[in-house]
């Protein structure tokens, strides 16, 4: 059936892919010095940001509990830590212009930190939680993934603590905030 719910781990994996996809246009980039590729570049890491954002809450809100709880603590912990990081990358990256010669290094940092968390979700969490996760369950998980993507906020908070109560409890002020800022200034609306 073609509209059939996708389940958790497929949703997350497109959304890895996408990110992929968008860092090997930026790494085409790097280096080129001409006005549309300048704003191709920002273009690319307001988007990129919005994506990982958005991703990062849900898994944190409604995936990562479900592993702590059913796969192992420490890996879900471990997860945590990288988003922290990563947000911390993204928040300083939100601040740079293409020009700037921190921007190619905080990006940099950025997809080295990505990569490595993608690699460490698809080959350890992802198989982890197909073992001992059935596939409706899965399923259920994957509708409520791409149901709150819808909803969350789009830009980094890196004060927020990465964990489903604080994130829940500033998420609808930082979402909207984060949502009229996008609209007021056409961020991320190419797409
Ligand atoms: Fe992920
Ligand atoms: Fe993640």
């Amino acid at each position: 059936m073609a509209d059939e719910q996708r389940d958790v781990i497929e949703v997350l994996e497109q959304d890895h892919r996408e990110v992929e996809e968008m860092f090997g246009e930026l790494e085409a980039l790097r280096g080129a010095s001409t006005e549309e590729a300048r704003s191709r570049r920002k273009e690319l890491a307001d988007r990129v940001t919005i994506e990982l954002v958005r991703h990062s809450v849900a898994e944190e809100v409604l995936v990562y509990p479900e592993v702590e709880k059913k796969v192992s603590k420490e890996e879900a912990e471990h997860a945590r830590e990288e988003h922290a990081e990563a947000e911390e990358t993204l928040a300083k990256l939100e601040k740079l212009e293409p020009d700037d010669p921190a921007f190619d290094d905080e990006l940099a940092t950025l997809m080295s930190e990505i990569r490595h968390h993608i690699d460490d979700e698809e080959g350890e969490m992802f198989a982890h939680m197909r073992q001992v996760i059935d596939a409706d369950e899965l399923r259920r998980l994957g509708g409520r993934v791409e149901a709150f993507k819808k909803v969350a906020p789009t830009r980094p908070h890196p004060n927020v603590p990465n964990e489903p109560v604080p994130r829940m409890a500033a998420g609808p002020a930082a979402s909207l905030f984060d949502r009229m800022r996008d609209l007021a200034t056409g961020r991320g609306s190419s797409d």
